[in-house]
């Protein structure tokens, strides 16, 4: 059975002056999931917030399931600080050099989901190893750093690859796309395997927020 679809909006584009705000508007449209974007300006050329604001949004009530897409050279040294933060799933990358085997089991021990992320140039044989130790892969449809890219056609085949091993090996992981996400390329990620959505621009560009959510949870 294909899981249902969920979206994530991203706080990325929302208003970073007003984070509980935009938090809100999530919650208020029916969205599950909060997208949250930490990055380092080494892994990618960008830096967001960091645990503190995860913790802030938690004291100002947010209920939201947070979805923690950490793009950090380092990420096996925050995974701690994001758990005890209110983190729900945290996801690491598999381009920089460390043990992701191990960073996957320790973010399971602190009680949360964990996630494995590729880059548009990765391959997804690069994380084949690993699908059996995973709540979620996500798999990049733009080169991570900044919202408001156009989304990646040529990832269609990758969904297609990982859904077929998931399909093959009876495995449960939630299959995540991450930029250039909006109505119509949700689609097109939805048949080729997906079933979690990240959306940025284009959730907090529409009028109808909660139109939007629900067209995106009907995929
Ligand atoms: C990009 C981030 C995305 C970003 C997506 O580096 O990982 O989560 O918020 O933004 P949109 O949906 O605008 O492409
Ligand atoms: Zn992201």
């Amino acid at each position: 059975m294909p899981h249902a679809s969920i979206i994530a909006p991203s706080l990325l584009a929302g208003d970073h002056a007003n984070l509980a705000a935009s938090a809100r508007l999530v919650a208020d449209s029916g969205a599950p999931w909060l997208h949250c974007d930490i990055m380092d300006g080494h892994f990618v050329p960008n830096l967001t917030f960091g645990p503190e604001t995860l913790a802030a949004l938690r004291r100002a009530g947010c209920k939201l399931f947070f979805d923690t897409h950490l793009m950090l050279a380092e990420p096996q040294k925050y995974i701690e600080p994001f758990a005890q933060a209110g983190a729900n799933l945290i996801s690491i990358h598999i381009e920089p050099a460390y043990d992701h085997r191990g960073t996957l089991a320790r973010i399971r021990q602190l009680g949360c989901q964990c996630g494995i992320v590729l880059n548009p140039g990765t391959p997804a044989s690069a994380i084949e190893a690993l699908v059996e130790q995973v709540d979620l892969v996500l798999v990049m449809t733009v080169q991570p750093g900044f919202g408001g890219q156009p989304f990646r056609h040529d990832m269609l085949p990758k969904l297609q690859e990982i859904d077929g091993w998931r399909r093959k090996r009876s495995l449960q992981f939630r299959l995540e796309v991450d930029g250039g996400v909006d109505l119509a390329t949700a689609k097109e990620c939805r048949a080729a395997g997906a079933d979690t959505f990240v959306a940025g621009t284009s959730f907090f560009k529409s009028a109808d927020k909660a139109a939007f959510a629900a067209t995106i949870a009907g995929l």
